[in-house]
């Protein structure tokens, strides 16, 4: 017997079975096959499964492929047994969700093979209050000869097509998780890494999405994997209009043998569904990724406001730049400093250093620990980066060690930004790294770890693992150094990044409770990155940064407080020189950490929402909203990319008030700056002046505007419907109510509860 159409835990408990269950009162074509000789309508292919095997009449993509022990493919995995257990069920190895006895409860299915001594347990736990559901599955061998598994997904799941749409998450370095979408045709759709870590190109998460949701409304499938390495998800849709979906480790380039009496286990898949749209659905997954997923010890705590020495000083600094920026930092509200790269013996660049992690006596002449111990003085808290899965040829430890490099004998090894992959198959090398870095972190007493790793995997093997088991032993080699590190220094801040979000995943975030969302900082593009994973993952997992403009990566201009307000709906942080900012932009930053500071717990914790701009005739605006808990504090951001001219009114439309109950809308004040308007600027004053003459660009370095303030007091229910806000700058006529966003504008709205 094959599991049918629903979900099992509603099998289980449910009175709706036989209403619920896929029907077959008819053949489903000639060409089928039957998979009971007794009942011609017993088709396979046509029905929902909740698992499915090989070679019985099934011919969609199956979430396995075994070599059985009878050397065959052929694989029929029926009911055996199951068991309902409080509680969710440890993994040994792969990280997993967690919750409490009274938060989830768990189901394990166990399947027997009918004719190998081989079970596949299906393990399902169900967390009520996130609405999600995890899956994975166990497969053991009992058979005396070993088993292949050439594919063992995590999970399948089959449902009639209700014209869905799927949405992806991809892109590429500094590009990450823009939003696609497209109909769900016949065949089958991939989204897949191939790089060795979950990677920039597809996030894991996938959504399926019924015709006419939107944001707030329509039923929303989500998926997504606790998982770090090659993942493989996919949604096809057959010639039944059945769709089935799965997700697990990637079968490319994979083969693992399962000797007598062992079992492997898959991470970890989850499950959510809304019928509230892709908000609906978002909220699901941010719940279960802040209570499930993160370190207990991070759970809902605050993140610090940071300063990273990254962009300001890349290679180039010394003991008494960085002290000069810190100090900086601190004066305008900072709260950890962290040092990037650059700062271990050899690293003046890229080149060189990586797996070395003795300090630069050069740039700190009294050692790291002093270092550190002068910001802790400061009143900051002290962060350091690593990179500890990578090596440079060019350093004493490649040098001492060449073979602890990930390279194929015979072949020559391809260099990512000119250096290798540490083989974490190795347990030499996993010794070395949490030997090496454990120092560094005691020696420092750092509260904080950025851990990097800046490049795909190539010339994937190694000489401690099958060749077809490489990269999944890779990932489970980098859990079991970020247990050993961090588990044993729970107090430790752990922010993952991969030349960005290159492994913005579920796996990192049981350990590392924030990911370095992008290495492009530019507020337009960033739009796109965060609000694309704010569909998977929420804003208290996101590093976002206010940095120099012109940006790094565009070039763009892009003015400050727009950099703030994409900045603050995520883990805030400032990344640009201190030193060259003008008096009142340091004022404008120690407002803008202030204001955070204040509603620190709705930006990192509240409810979040992406909302259209209703009036909107182009595509060039949106707002994001975030609402503490119990509601009476809702901040939304307003942002702009292109301006036009003589658009119609801006809306303001926050849903899901109280609609009687009376609401402040105040926007948050900001400032511009002379500069910002060049040569316009001879047409508000009484006197021709060189706009980059020496009287404008002193009083540019001194006063600001202050962009409009509006204010509004109205109900819930007018927020519901929108709210008329000032109008946009036209060409024609400014004054204090004209909102002045241009290219890039953006500002804040705090809208406060002040009566029932
Ligand atoms: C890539 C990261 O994404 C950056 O933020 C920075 O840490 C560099 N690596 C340092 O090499």
């Amino acid at each position: 017997m094959v599991i049918l159409s629903i979900s099992i835990t509603e099998q289980l408990v449910s009175p709706d079975v036989e209403a619920l269950s896929h029907k077959r009162t008819t053949q489903a074509g000639s060409t089928v096959v039957a998979y009971d000789r007794e009942d011609p309508f017993y088709c396979l292919d046509a029905m929902c499964l909740e698992w499915s095997g090989n070679g019985k009449g099934d011919y969609r993509y199956s979430p396995e492929e075994i070599k059985l022990p009878n050397n065959g493919f052929v694989s029929d995995f029926v009911y055996e047994s199951h068991e309902i257990k409080a509680g969710f069920v440890p993994m040994k190895e792969l990280p997993c969700a967690q919750g409490k006895e009274d938060e989830c409860q768990s189901v394990l299915i166990t399947l027997r093979e009918k004719a190998c001594n081989v079970t596949l347990t299906l393990v399902y736990t169900v967390y009520k209050k996130a609405n999600c559901i995890t899956r994975r599955v166990i497969l053991e061998n009992n058979e005396d000869s070993p088993l292949i598994i050439r594919r063992l997904l995590s999970m399948s799941m089959d449902m009639p097509n209700m014209g869905f749409s799927l949405t992806t998450f991809d892109g590429d370095w500094a590009r990450e998780a823009h939003r696609h979408d497209r109909l769900l045709q016949p065949g089958i759709f991939i989204n897949d890494s191939r790089t060795g870590s979950s990677s920039n190109k597809h996030n894991p998460g996938f959504l399926l999405s019924e015709k006419n949701a939107d944001n707030s409304k329509g039923r929303v499938y989500g998926f997504n994997l606790v998982y770090s390495g090659n993942h493989f998800g996919f949604a096809e849709l057959n010639s039944h209009e059945l769709v089935r979906v799965g997700i697990g480790i990637n079968p490319h380039c994979f083969e693992w043998t399962l000797k007598k009496g062992d079992n492997f286990e898959t991470p970890e898949a989850v499950m959510t569904f809304s019928e509230d749209g892709f908000n609906g659905l978002s909220k699901n997954f941010h719940s279960f990724v802040n209570d499930n997923i993160v370190p207990k010890d991070w759970q809902g705590k605050d993140r610090p406001v940071l300063y990273n020495s990254w962009e300001p000083c890349f290679f180039k600094f010394n003991q008494g730049k960085l002290l000069s920026l810190a100090r900086l930092s601190k004066k305008m509200g900072m709260e950890l400093f962290v040092l990037d790269d650059g700062w271990f013996e050899g690293r003046n660049d890229d080149n060189a250093g990586l797996g070395d992690y003795s300090t630069n006596r050069k740039k700190f002449p009294f050692g790291l620990g002093r270092f550190a111990k002068k910001i802790r003085k400061m009143g900051m808290e002290f962060g350091i980066w690593f990179e500890p899965e990578m090596i440079n040829e060019n350093s004493n430890l490649f040098r001492a060690h060449p073979e602890y490099a990930v390279s194929q004998p015979g072949i020559e090894s391809t260099l990512g930004r000119n250096q290798l992959v540490l083989d974490l198959c190795n347990p030499l090398v996993r010794d070395y790294i949490v030997d090496s870095v454990g120092k560094v972190l005691d020696e420092t007493k750092a509260s904080y770890v950025k851990w990097d790793m800046n490049r795909h995997i190539s010339e994937f093997w190694s000489a401690h693992s099958r060749a077809g088991e490489f990269f999944h032993r890779y990932i489970l080699g980098l859990y079991d150094i970020l247990g050993r590190i961090f588990k044993t220094r729970p107090h430790i801040l752990l922010e993952s990044c991969s030349s960005g979000g290159n492994r913005f995943d579920l796996g990192m975030l049981c350990f590392s409770p924030q990911v370095w969302t992008s290495d492009c900082t530019d507020p337009a593009l960033r739009l796109d990155i965060q609000g694309g994973l704010s569909h998977l993952y929420p804003q208290s997992t996101m590093g976002a940064h206010v940095s120099d403009s012109p940006h790094q990566q565009t070039l763009r201009n892009t003015p400050l407080s727009t950099r703030y307000n994409v900045s603050c709906f995520g883990c805030l942080g400032y990344e640009l020189d201190l030193r060259f900012l003008t008096p009142a932009e340091k004022s404008e930053i120690k407002d803008q950490i202030a204001f955070y500071k204040t509603h620190r717990k709705t930006f990192q914790y509240g409810t979040f929402e992406r909302l259209p701009v209703v009036s909107s005739r182009l595509e060039n605006k949106s707002v994001w909203r975030c609402s503490s808990k119990d509601n009476k504090e809702t901040i939304a951001g307003f942002f702009q990319t292109q301006a036009g001219v003589g658009e119609e009114a801006d809306t303001l439309r926050i849903p899901g008030l109280e609609s009687a109950a009376t609401y402040r809308v105040t926007t948050r004040p900001q400032k511009l700056y002379i500069r910002r308007f060049g040569g316009l600027v001879k047409h508000l004053l009484p006197v021709t002046l060189n706009p980059d003459g020496f009287i404008l660009r002193t009083a540019n370095r001194f006063y600001s505007l202050l962009d409009c303030v509006e204010n509004y007091e109205c109900k819930g229910s007018a927020l519901a419907a929108g709210i008329l806000l000032n109008n946009q700058f036209t060409g024609r006529h400014y004054n204090n109510n004209t909102r002045l966003l241009g290219d890039y504008g953006s500002s804040i709205y705090t809208i406060t509860k002040i009566s029932s």
